[in-house]
C-alpha cells in the first residue's frame, strides 16, 4: 500500500487511546474497501515512525485487528487485509432464521482464538492457554498393554463399524462408574460419544433447532459457544455470583425468551474454576423442571477435586428427568482416544442414538475397547489419586507465583479442583489481549477472558491452565507474565508522556 493512505488524523487529547483510534481507522478503510484484501500494511516500527506514535500502539491496533479477522500475519513476510473475513453482525442475523449461506456462518471468535494458539505454540513459550491436560499424566503404557490385549482377543471384531449407542460393555461400565457420583441410570440410557465435545454437540443438535434460544453460564466453555454458533442457535451468558448461575437473571430469561436448553458445568467450571453451592443446584433443578427447560450438565471436570467437599453432579439430584449429563475420559484419561458419553432419559436418548448415527455412525470401537479396559483394570482410579495431588501441587505453585509476579490490583481464583486460575487484571491498565502481544514477546501464553463471554465482556480476565505445566514452569511463566505487564504499562506512561504533534 502507499503510504499517503494512512492519511488518518489522530486526535491526541481524545480519552479514545491511539491504539483504538488506529483500529477504527483500519477498519473503515477495509470495509470501505479503500484497503482491498492482500493489501500489505507497513511494518509497525515504520507505521509508528510515521505517525509518530508508540509501536506498542501499532503492535496492539494489529493484533487485535488480526484477532477480529480484518487482517492476517505471515511470518516474514508481513501483516495484510484478509481475504476473507468474519460478516459484520448484521449478516449474522440476530434470529439464525435467516438463509445462511454456509460462507456467512456466524464464527465470530475462531480467528482470534486459531491465532492465539499459534503464537502459544511458538517454541520456548510456556503455555498456559490450552484446556489439555499434561501429557505426562498419560497412561501411555497401560493403554498399549490394553491394544495389544484386545487384538489378540477380538481380533478383527474390533476394528468394525460398532453399534451407534456404543460399546456394550463399556456403557455399562460407565453406569457403574457414574454411580459413584450418585447417578442412577442403566446402561441403555448411556450413549458412547467422540468425546465430551461431540456428546454437547449432539445433544443440542437433538434438542434445538436453528435460531433457538440456548442459555450458559457467562464465561462459559468455548466450544459450547462455537457448537451455538456453528448450529445457527442464539446464545445468552448469564452472570455467576459465588453460589453459580444468577438465577433471578435465568428465570427473566425464561419468561421472555423461551430457552430450549441451558448449558450447566456445575463443577469446577470452565474457565472460572467455580463450584456451584449444593443448594444453588437444587434451585436450578427446580427452576429447569419447573418451566420445562432441560439443563445439559457437563462434568468434565467433576472429578478433578484437590480439596474441599465432593458435590452430587445435578444428575445425581435429578428426580424429574430434566438432566441430560454429558462427560468423558478424556481429560482423566485419554484426550485422543475420543472417547465420551451422555446420559439422558428415554425419549431423549433415542433422538441422541439417531443424531449420532447420522454424524458419524459410531464411535471406533477398538478405543472404546481400550477405554473399558482401563476402567476394568482399575486404571481411572490410579490416575484420578496421582493427577489430583499434582494439581495440587499445581495450584499451590500458580497462587504463590500469583502472588509474587501478577501486578498489584489484581485478582484470582483459589480454585479447589480442575486445571484453571481465573485472573482479573487491574481496570485501569491494558486488557488482557493488548497484554497478550507481549507476554508472547517474553514467552509466556494464556487465554484471553473475552473469548469465553458468548456476549461480550471480559476484556480484563484472563485464563492460565496451571495443570497443563510443572511447578517450574509455572513459576517461571508467572515471572515472565510480570514482566510483560511492566513492560507494557512502560510503554503505555511513554505514550502519556510524550508530547505527540
Ligand atoms: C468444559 C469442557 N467440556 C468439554 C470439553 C471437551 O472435552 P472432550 O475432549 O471430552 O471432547 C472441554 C475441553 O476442554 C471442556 O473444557
Amino acid at each position: 500500500m502507499l503510504p499517503g493512505e494512512f492519511n488518518i488524523v489522530l486526535d491526541r487529547d481524545s480519552e479514545e487511546p491511539i491504539y483504538r483510534q488506529l483500529i477504527r481507522f483500519i477498519r473503515s478503510q477495509v470495509d470501505s474497501g479503500v484497503m482491498p484484501a492482500g493489501t500489505r500494511l507497513p511494518a509497525s516500527r515504520d507505521l509508528a515512525h510515521q505517525l509518530d506514535i508508540s509501536r506498542i500502539s501499532v503492535v496492539n491496533a494489529y493484533a487485535e485487528l488480526r484477532a477480529e479477522g480484518y487482517l492476517s500475519a505471515h511470518a516474514g513476510r508481513g501483516t495484510f487485509v484478509a481475504g476473507e473475513r468474519t460478516p459484520p453482525p448484521e449478516m449474522n442475523g440476530h434470529n439464525g432464521r435467516h438463509n445462511h449461506h454456509p460462507a456467512e456462518l456466524p464464527v465470530t471468535p475462531d480467528r482470534s482464538i486459531r491465532e492465539m494458539m499459534r503464537l502459544a505454540r511458538k517454541p520456548g513459550v510456556i503455555n498456559f492457554s490450552t484446556g489439555a491436560p499434561p501429557i505426562e499424566f498419560f497412561p501411555v503404557q497401560h493403554l498399549r498393554d490394553a491394544i495389544n490385549t484386545i487384538l489378540d482377543r477380538d481380533s478383527g471384531r474390533a476394528l468394525s463399524y460398532e453399534v451407534a449407542e456404543g460399546y456394550g460393555p463399556l456403557r455399562a461400565s460407565v453406569r457403574d462408574y457414574v454411580s459413584a457420583l450418585g447417578i442412577r441410570c442403566s446402561a441403555e440410557q448411556v450413549m458412547i460419544t467422540g468425546g465430551t465435545q461431540q456428546a454437547i454437540d449432539l445433544v443440542v443438535q437433538a434438542i434445538c433447532c436453528e435460531g433457538d434460544l440456548l442459555v450458559s453460564e457467562s464465561p462459559t466453555y468455548l466450544g459450547l459457544i462455537d457448537i451455538a454458533r456453528t448450529r445457527r442457535l442464539n446464545i445468552q451468558g448469564v452472570p455467576m455470583d459465588e453460589d453459580g448461575i444468577r438465577l433471578d437473571i435465568l428465570e427473566n430469561l425464561i419468561l421472555e425468551s423461551r430457552p430450549r436448553l441451558i448449558y450447566s458445568m456445575p463443577t469446577f467450571q470452565n474457565p472460572t474454576g467455580g463450584v456451584m453451592s449444593l443448594h444453588r443446584r437444587r434451585q436450578l433443578l427446580n427452576l429447569a423442571s419447573e418451566y420445562g427447560v432441560p439443563i445439559l450438565e457437563d462434568g468434565v471436570y467433576h472429578e478433578f477435586r484437590f480439596q474441599g467437599e465432593a458435590l452430587p453432579p445435578l444428575k445425581a439430584l435429578d428426580e424429574s428427568g430434566i438432566v441430560i449429563h454429558a462427560s468423558g475420559f478424556t481429560k482423566n484419561l485419554l484426550p485422543g482416544m475420543r472417547i465420551g458419553y451422555v446420559i439422558a432419559n428415554n425419549h431423549h436418548h433415542e433422538r441422541l442414538v439417531r443424531v449420532k448415527q447420522a454424524a458419524d455412525i459410531s464411535t471406533p470401537g477398538l478405543n472404546q475397547r481400550a477405554i473399558h479396559l482401563l476402567l476394568e483394570r482399575g486404571v481411572l482410579a490410579q490416575q484420578l489419586e496421582r493427577n489430583n495431588r499434582e494439581l495440587r501441587r499445581r495450584r499451590d505453585a500458580a497462587l504463590d507465583a500469583a502472588a509474587r509476579c501478577l501486578p498489584s490490583g489484581a485478582r484470582w481464583s483459589e480454585p479447589q479442583g480442575g486445571y484453571y486460575l481465573w485472573v482479573e487484571l487491574p481496570r485501569s491498565g491494558p486488557t488482557a489481549a493488548e497484554l497478550y502481544i507481549a507476554a508472547i514477546q517474553t514467552g509466556v501464553a494464556y487465554a484471553i477472558g473475552s473469548v469465553f463471554f458468548p456476549n461480550g465482556g471480559g476484556g480484563h480476565q484472563l485464563r492460565i491452565n496451571f495443570g497443563a505445566q510443572k511447578p517450574a514452569d509455572i513459576e517461571e511463566g508467572f515471572r515472565r507474565l510480570g514482566h510483560a505487564w511492566r513492560e507494557l504499562t512502560r510503554d503505555y506512561a511513554d505514550i502519556e508522556k510524550t508530547p505527540l504533534m
